[in-house]
């Protein structure tokens, strides 16, 4: 096998094993959205690069070292992978002209991909599952936009094990002001910073607070702070968030140095983390971007939204042992004999006519073999098709869990007698 082909590197392979605990996650959350008037949205997975530049920012980490980007060899076109879901979303729903008619509330799901390290919970191609509110000005977006997502930790089970933190970035002008400081703040101490914080520092130096550097904490914790610069307005908006959490009862905390690393942002940002994963502990991000569809050529909307990581949920759910066991079939049919296996592709189609799963048994072997596998896969009832029951159109059911004994019926009466033996399927399953 040395010379087998393998994926690339940070992107996984779903195997049956784990589907059933993405198709429970991926079903809570389907009714989730629902319950909260969100639409679905798909758009493409390659954008033009600029998509991104323009939207995310081009001094970010995501823009300037993560973005799976190529030229389109056929037109000379700059194209790149998605890294995330907001740029998309805004642009589709500007070139749609979504908004004509007020407010949307979208969502999306589906892979994403970035350039990083991968690590457990951080990957190269990663899930999203994200909602944009576009065209909402006012708190009362953010507060919904937090409800929502704690009602989903409770309902996918693991509410105890996530925390709210929140911050504001105040408008436009404060953040200038903030900016300008910032940077007099760090010139003035040049000798102390790192070199990615010597190259931010007049391109991005919000970044720098962000630093996991330790050699830089104190220097970040003395800097100035953005809670100085604010004004009436963004204080007032940031208290009304704070006063619905509470009225919610939803414990957060406010953690100033919570800056996101996509430039678009303003007001209210948020991360919904947990001490489960390690480092890669942000299982859900997001906040208020009020420029961004009139940066983006839209006639000026305010918008919010958050995306959450499908992958660091899921870890977390199988962690606390809330992953499903696998669907199991009704009935797994064993045939021995040349004209019991052709009997038994047509008796499989009518049980399935009947509303039943059926697993028909494939690649031969012996009558005691086939019986192993058909109680290896959870079915309820074995179908036993020999070239005798062929012969007389039926098939011997035996029950494989539970009371009940083997009973040779018309195929018809099969139907009949499976369903009639129990309301609905096992809820578990061995193989
Ligand atoms: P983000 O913070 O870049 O925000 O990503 C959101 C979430 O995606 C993260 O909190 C994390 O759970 C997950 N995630 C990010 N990178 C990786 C990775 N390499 N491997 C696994 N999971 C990852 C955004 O993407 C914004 N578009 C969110 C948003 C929507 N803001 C407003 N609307």
């Amino acid at each position: 096998m040395s010379n087998a082909l393998r994926a690339v590197r940070g992107m996984n392979d779903l195997l049956p094993a784990e589907a059933p605990l993405w198709a429970r996650f991926e079903s809570i959350v389907r009714a989730w959205l629902k319950s909260y008037g969100y639409r679905e949205m798909r758009t493409p997975i390659l954008e033009h690069t600029g998509l991104f530049k323009r939207a995310i920012g081009e001094v970010t980490d995501i823009v300037e070292k993560e973005m799976y980007t190529f030229v389109d060899e056929l037109n000379g076109e700059s194209l790149t992978l998605r890294p995330e879901g907001t740029a998309s979303c805004v642009r589709a729903a500007i070139e749609h002209n979504l908004l004509f008619d007020g407010g949307k509330r979208l969502w999306y799901a589906g892979p994403m991909f970035r350039h990083e390290r991968p690590q457990k919970g951080r990957y190269r191609q990663f899930h999203q599952v994200g909602i944009e509110a576009l065209g909402f000005a006012g708190p009362d977006l953010d507060i919904e936009l937090l409800l929502m997502t704690a009602r989903l930790w409770k309902l996918l089970g693991m509410a105890e094990h996530i925390r709210l933190e929140i911050n504001t970035l105040g408008g436009a002008e404060s953040r200038a002001r903030h900016r300008q400081k910032l940077i007099a703040y760090f010139e003035a101490r040049q000798d102390q910073l790192d070199e990615d914080a010597k190259r931010r520092l007049h391109s991005n130096p919000l970044r720098i607070l962000d630093s996991k550097n330790p050699a830089m904490q104190a220097l970040v914790e003395a800097a100035p702070k953005l809670m100085d610069e604010l004004d009436e307005a963004a204080i007032a908006h940031f208290e009304a968030v704070k006063r619905g959490l509470e009225e919610a009862g939803i414990p957060y905390t406010v953690n100033p140095r919570l800056v996101r690393g996509l430039d678009y942002y303003n007001l209210t940002v948020f991360e919904w983390v947990t001490d489960k994963l390690g480092s890669q502990g942000t299982v859900c991000a997001g906040g208020r971007y009020d420029g961004l569809v009139a940066q983006m050529g839209g006639k000026p909307a305010p918008a919010c939204g958050f995306a959450m990581g499908v992958e660091r949920l899921l870890v977390m759910m199988a962690e606390l042992g809330l992953a499903p066991e696998p669907d199991a079939p009704d009935v797994y049919i064993v045939n021995v004999g040349e004209a019991a296996g052709r009997f038994a592709l047509m008796a499989a189609e009518s049980l399935r006519d009947g509303g039943l799963d059926v697993v028909l048994h494939g690649g031969g072997g012996s009558f005691k073999s086939q019986m192993k596998k058909a109680d290896a896969s959870g079915a309820r009832f074995a179908a036993i098709i020999g070239d005798d029951e062929a012969a007389a159109g039926e098939v011997a059911v035996k029950p494989l869990r539970g009371e009940g004994e083997q009973r040779r019926v018309a195929l018809a009466d099969a139907v009949l007698m499976i369903r009639g033996s129990g309301n609905g399927k096992r809820e578990t399953g061995n193989g």
